[in-house]
């Protein structure tokens, strides 16, 4: 068995966060979301891993994750010239995959339950498929699954405008090396890619073993900026760590579950957990909130934050006001001059959002 992620595409829902990033390296609790799918493929006993990349994020992604002695896998890079669609990306892998059967996970998605489970059903009952379905408010943004009383799938379709069931695909697919025929053997859709859902369709229309298993447990697609807040929420009520290596003076206050990384430094702060504060980080005179997420190299002075993301390098100082459910992408500077602003000074960059709430 083998595992293949998808960590290529364009990225747009997360903009301007990947303008110059990948989407897939995007922090929750302070780790990229790809790594939460490598730690839950090679925790389900599968170590040989492909990873697809574009020629865009390609190598920060490569340089980031490295060859796998981390999570004890071995990690291959397979570049995707094109997001031509996740079938398309199935295609390209080929020649690693060969006819080994497979997991396909986005890179972008997080899921709670165990992959184990869904590998067992997988290989004991011989499928050519086994998709994971969950049940969500707002089906036509995914592909979604009409299931028959008995539980049979009767069609999948991808982003539908009159979904048939509020059933969403979750970007976990188990395939047998079947589903490589299924792709040589579809069209591109109307959005001019080549879809996994018409190929599982494709195995469907040949009577072939194809199943779905309902998902119980959370899921969250981390494309946009409230499911990124809403995964860091999650991720920090179960695994945060707490442990305190930087330093914190005796005017500071911390209390909950709060993991604070090797050099940091906090002076006279409050931060009430579940916060985790990444490495060589400067606080001084703020409040830090329940589900914020501080990258490192992140300096906050004179300023309180709550359930909100901070990526790496950004400075904020002076902002008196709370700032909540917000994300501030790497290097982002915010200051508010010491002197009571008589006007507001903006460089924002395209696809940016402000709101002074
Ligand atoms: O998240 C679940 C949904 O994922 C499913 O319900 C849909 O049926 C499925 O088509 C997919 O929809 P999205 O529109 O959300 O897919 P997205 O374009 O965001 O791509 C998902 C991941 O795959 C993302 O990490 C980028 C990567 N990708 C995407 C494309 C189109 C590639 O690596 N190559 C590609 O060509």
């Amino acid at each position: 068995m083998k595992a293949l992620i998808l960590s290529g595409g364009k990225g747009t829902r997360l903009r301007p966060l990947t303008y110059t990033g990948a989407k897939q390296l995007v922090p929750v609790a302070n780790k990229p979301i790809l790594w939460y799918g490598i730690e839950g493929i090679v925790a389900a006993g599968i170590t040989d891993i492909g990873i697809i990349i574009s020629p865009e994020t390609g190598a920060e992604v490569k340089a980031k994750t490295g060859e796998g002695d981390r999570f004890g896998a071995k990690i291959t890079y397979i570049l995707q010239e094109q997001p031509a669609g996740l079938a398309h990306a199935v295609k390209v892998a080929q020649p690693f995959l060969g006819d080994s059967p497979f997991i396909m996970y986005l890179g972008d998605n997080l899921i709670q339950d165990g992959l184990e489970q869904f590998l067992d059903k997988f290989t004991q009952q011989d499928l050519d498929a086994l998709i994971l379905l969950r049940s969500v408010k707002n089906p036509s943004a995914f592909g979604v699954a009409e299931v028959a009383e008995d539980g049979r799938i009767v069609r999948l379709i991808e982003k539908p405008q009159q979904p048939p069931s509020d059933l969403a695909l979750v970007g976990v697919y188990f395939f047998s090396p079947v589903i490589h025929h299924a792709i040589a053997n579809i069209q591109p859709s109307t959005r001019g890619e080549l879809e996994i859902t018409d190929a599982i369709q494709y195995l469907i229309d040949q009577q072939r073993q194809v199943q779905a298993t309902q998902l119980l447990g959370w899921w969250l697609d981390t494309g946009k900026k409230d499911d990124l807040l809403a995964a860091n929420q999650i991720i920090l009520d179960s695994y945060v760590n707490p442990q305190i290596v930087g330093e914190i003076d005796a005017q500071s206050q911390v209390s909950g579950r709060v993991a604070i990384g090797e050099g940091s430094q906090l002076i006279n702060c409050t931060v009430r957990g579940p916060v985790i504060i990444g490495q060589n980080c400067h606080l001084e005179n703020c409040f830090i909130g329940p589900y914020s997420s501080i990258a490192d190299k992140v300096t906050l002075i004179d300023t309180d934050i709550d359930h909100s993301v901070i990526l790496q390098g950004a400075r904020v100082v002076n902002i008196h006001q709370r700032i909540v459910d917000s994300v501030i992408g790497r290097n982002a500077s915010l200051t508010v001059h010491p002197r009571r602003p008589k006007a507001l000074r903006f460089m924002v960059g395209d696809d940016c959002q402000i709101e002074l709430a």
